[in-house]
């Protein structure tokens, strides 16, 4: 049963995989297909969860605990579930965010070590029901992400991690599209921009095709 008239579609994938150089791309295919698409982000998406960003990608606060950690992330996604994403999603609009829960499962569960289940009753807790319809997994060798940020910017709390970390996320990420293959639609993000797009607009299609056919 869908408790809203929207859709609800994340971004996910690790360090410089391309997720938020192709969220405009993603925006443009769904308000082509008539769509209103509200954009948004996690960590944040509410000034209070950017607040919340601030502690988890900056340096402010070193050997931060990884309960902290997880729990500054859900604090924060309670906050963009309450105060938008489901009021958005009640609205109308399909909901485009730039990672979401399944980064804690991948970055806090695998890359940290804390497991799935602290992780699955969080997620209970601070969603209730509410799931993504519609999850792209950017995935690639973490050596050309990291290439790929570090030539971007200054690295932040989770790019200066080592490869072992990275390697864990990524397996992480995998495993959540092994489980649930329907929701989570693998991208090779190693390609060139133009082929991750054609590859992004098959799964796009055939996702508006299932909801409108
Ligand atoms: N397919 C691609 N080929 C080559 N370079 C790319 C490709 N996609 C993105 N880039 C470049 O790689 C860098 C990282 O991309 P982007 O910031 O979109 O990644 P991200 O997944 O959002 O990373 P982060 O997890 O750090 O937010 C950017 O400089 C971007 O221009
Ligand atoms: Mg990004």
């Amino acid at each position: 049963m869908k408790r809203n008239s929207g859709r609800f579609i994340t971004v996910e994938g690790g360090e410089g995989a391309g997720k938020s150089s192709n969220l405009s791309f993603i925006q443009g295919l769904l308000e082509a297909a008539g769509k209103t698409v509200l954009f948004t982000r996690e960590p944040g998406g509410t000034s209070l969860g950017e607040e919340i960003r601030e502690l988890l990608l900056g340096h402010k606060h070193t050997g931060m605990a990884d309960d902290t950690e997880l729990l500054l992330m859900f604090a924060a996604r309670a906050e963009h579930i309450h105060q938008k994403i489901l009021p958005s999603l009640s609205e109308g609009a399909w909901v485009l965010c730039d990672r979401f829960t399944d980064a804690s499962y991948a970055y806090q569960g695998a890359g940290r070590g804390l497991g799935q289940e602290r992780i699955a009753a969080l997620e209970a807790f601070v969603q209730g029901d509410l799931r993504p319809d519609l999850t792209l997994l950017l995935d690639l060798p973490v050596e050309i992400g990291l290439a790929r940020a570090g030539a971007r910017s200054e690295p932040d709390r989770f790019e200066r991690e080592q490869n072992r970390f990275f390697e864990a996320v990524r397996q992480g990420y995998l495993e959540i599209a092994a489980r649930e293959p329907e929701r989570v639609r693998v991208i090779n993000a190693s390609q060139s921009l133009d082929d991750v797009q054609s590859q992004i607009e098959r799964v796009v299609a055939d996702f508006l095709e299932a909801e409108d056919g």
